[in-house]
């Protein structure tokens, strides 16, 4: 079995890929700066997996000289840094069984409306980080690259369903670091030979594990309508604001794609055998149901799906959002034979059942972020 090195592995969509990849066999190098992931989501995730303990390595811990366990490390580190992607690389190369074999890029920072207002930010992590992290591949000789990319870099567009040939037009900042990245990496996949690199467009991935044990919990306010309806209905928001109730869509609200996180966990595991089976290539994928809701459409099935109330109000659109955005997954199912398989109501049963159970996420738990054992 290949071992992976996961970037941002502490984050929602990280967490659950971790949780699959520990199931399937793998072994696993986690790097995180918990700026948007908890320890207590991998903490869960290793007992879920059946491994027992899991060692959290801070930099101090590391220095020492403390060997990570086998099958499941957690670094704290900065896709940034060289260091720090260094000593990553370097914890799969100490652990026996050969190095590093593939690596899934999950750290970034992801939010429309945050984007608008911190371009720096999103430039520095979501794109020097993809160019600090190909350096590293290259330097320990790791060809194999799973990219998270994002519905979001077709900004407006006039298809729906969106196929992968249509045209790139972000409209915000989030959506041109993601555009910027996958130019990037379409140059390092023509430039070099043995480049094995999927670039995944996720549509709108909400949910959460059916154990209700992991699940979305962002740092701070929601800025996505999923965690912050979940939040509504576990009364840690008052209300749910409606962006925007005059958009050219049936009901007014907008429409996206959204798509069960375990079914978007199966098909990084699907890419992930593709390029390991396949020769080298470039492959560039839609992760979406096909389907659109509205805003409205998600409240009403969450409602009926949990038997509850939530209350919200309709508010101005926000800057930087799209009336609607829904996959073309066509050519996910003929090149890997994914397709989404749950429904609106699982992803609204299995997100109720983890923010139920979790009113506060993870910080009710959780260490001290960063904290060594
Ligand atoms: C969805 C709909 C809002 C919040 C997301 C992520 C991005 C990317 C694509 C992975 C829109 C409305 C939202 C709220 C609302 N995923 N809304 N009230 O903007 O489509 O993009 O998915 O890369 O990471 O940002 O998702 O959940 O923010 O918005 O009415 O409080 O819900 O206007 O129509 P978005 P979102």
């Amino acid at each position: 079995m290949t071992k992976v090195l996961l970037t941002g592995g502490a984050g929602f969509i990280g967490s659950h890929t971790c949780l699959a990849l520990l199931e399937a066999g793998h072994r696993l190098v986690v790097i995180d700066d918990f700026s948007n992931g908890s320890p207590e989501a991998l903490r869960r995730v290793s007992a879920l997996a059946g491994l027992g303990g899991w060692r959290q390595l801070s930099p101090e811990r590391w220095a020492a000289g403390d060997g990570p366990s086998a099958r499941f490390t957690l670094l704290k580190g900065d896709v940034r840094s060289p260091r720090d992607l260094d000593r990553a690389f370097g914890v799969g190369e100490e652990t026996g069984g050969g190095g590093i074999g593939a690596v899934l890029h999950f750290a970034g920072l992801k939010a429309v409306g945050e984007s608008m207002g911190q371009p720096l930010s999103y430039w520095d992590v979501n794109v020097v980080g993809a160019v600090r992290l190909l350096e590293a591949m290259d330097r320990h000789g790791c060809r194999t690259l799973v990219f998270s990319s994002s519905a979001t870099l077709y900004g407006i567009t006039d298809r729906v369903p969106i196929p992968e040939t249509a045209p790139l037009q972000p409209i915000n900042p989030y959506g041109y670091t993601k555009a910027a990245v996958e130019r990037m990496l379409a140059d390092v996949a023509a430039s070099a030979c043995g480049w094995r690199i999927a670039l995944l467009r996720y549509f709108n991935p909400v949910g959460a594990h059916p154990s209700g044990r992991i699940g979305e919990d962002p740092s701070g306010p929601p800025n996505n309508l999923f965690p912050y309806l979940c939040q509504v209905a576990a009364g840690r928001r008052q209300r749910l604001e409606v962006f925007g109730g005059d958009w050219p869509t049936p009901d007014g609200t907008g429409v996206r794609d959204y798509l069960h996180v375990m079914d978007l966990v199966e098909g990084h595991g699907r890419a992930l055998e593709v390029l390991e089976t396949e020769p080298p290539q470039l492959l560039t994928l839609n992760l979406g149901s096909g389907c659109g809701h509205s805003v409205l459409d998600l409240v009403r099935s969450f409602e009926t799906t949990n038997g509850l109330t939530l209350p919200y109000v309709v508010v101005d659109r926000r800057p930087g959002d799209s009336a609607i955005s829904v996959a073309d997954p066509r050519e996910a199912e003929r090149r890997m034979g994914w397709r989404t398989r749950r429904s609106l109501a699982d992803i609204c049963r299995d997100g109720w059942a983890w923010q139920s159970a979790n009113p506060e996420g993870y910080r009710s738990t959780e260490e001290q972020p960063g904290r060594a054992l």
